[in-house]
């Protein structure tokens, strides 16, 4: 009966090695924007910020622009004067972490932008938006539109807020205000807020244990299976020797 625990521990093992590599898995690197605004105008600047488990500088980032591999190995990537083709998604990755999921840049050329931190928004989050001028020229008398209707209006330029965001509030935004007598609307931009989030698909430890037993239960399967094998395969050979000797036997009388 040896052979099937012979044959256990090498499945068993390999089995335990992948389910703790996959608890163990690297965390993913998250790129963050600095102002924290997805569109920008062209001239602005804006940093992208690779996060990942060091609080060092790491000087061993990869950062993929459009999926192309640019020169930038540090943990900040600057764009000091925005232009169109700065535009598109961004991702990074840290020597510690996974790539990061996808960060979009736009860079848009006008006068006026409604700025927002992302585009779709969840039940509950905050809201902010923010009217900008190009080369952040002097903007007042500044109105925040939803769906056509005044939503709010400034004197001074403030942020248009948002504090617990319901799906009420998707629609069509955009703002307008003065920059000397110019009077310069923004392109209109449409926020969704989504209802809650579904359950998590993270796996538990109900799923962890799961699938190490059903790991286990196909070790001792493939165990069995060999073991029946081999000794069936040791029974037949026995019995053909046997067959074989008593044929001699019988073939010596
Ligand atoms: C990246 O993609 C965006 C959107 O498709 C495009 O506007 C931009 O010019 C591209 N830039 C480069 C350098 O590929
Ligand atoms: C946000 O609004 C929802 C629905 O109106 C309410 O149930 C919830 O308590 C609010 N949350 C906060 C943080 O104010
Ligand atoms: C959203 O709008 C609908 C219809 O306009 C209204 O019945 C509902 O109470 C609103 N919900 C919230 C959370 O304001
Ligand atoms: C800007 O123009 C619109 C019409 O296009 C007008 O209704 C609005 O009052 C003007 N804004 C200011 C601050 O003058």
């Amino acid at each position: 009966c040896g052979s099937m625990w012979q044959l256990l521990p090498p499945t068993a093992l390999l089995l335990v090695a992948v389910s703790a590599g996959w608890q163990s898995d690297p965390p993913k690197a998250v790129v963050s924007l600095d102002p924290p605004w997805y569109r920008v105008l062209e001239r602005d600047s804006v940093t992208l910020k690779c996060q990942g488990t060091s609080i060092l500088e790491d000087n061993s980032v990869q950062w993929w622009h459009n999926g192309s591999l640019i020169s930038s190995q540090s943990s900040s990537y600057l764009i000091g004067m925005a232009r169109a083709k700065d535009s598109g998604v961004y991702r990074c990755k840290t020597h510690l972490t996974k790539p990061s999921d996808l960060v979009r840049l736009e860079v848009h050329v006008g006068w006026v932008l409604l700025q927002a931190v992302q585009q779709v928004f969840q039940e509950g989050e905050k809201i902010q938006l923010q009217c900008h001028s190009w080369k952040d020229k002097p903007l007042h008398k500044v109105s925040y539109f939803r769906n056509g209707r005044a939503k709010q209006f400034s004197h001074p330029n403030r942020n248009f807020y948002i504090s617990n965001a319901t799906r009420n509030d998707s629609g069509s935004y955009f703002c307008r205000g003065l920059i000397g007598k110019r009077n310069e609307s923004s392109t209109s931009l449409n926020i969704i807020v989504q209802g809650p989030a579904g359950p998590s698909i993270s796996p538990s430890w109900h799923q962890v244990f799961f699938y190490l037993l059903t790991g286990l239960l196909f070790a001792v399967d493939t165990g069995l299976y060999f073991f029946m094998q081999r000794n069936l395969r040791s029974l037949m050979e026995d019995w053909r020797n046997h067959k074989v000797k008593r044929n001699q036997d019988s073939q010596g009388k």
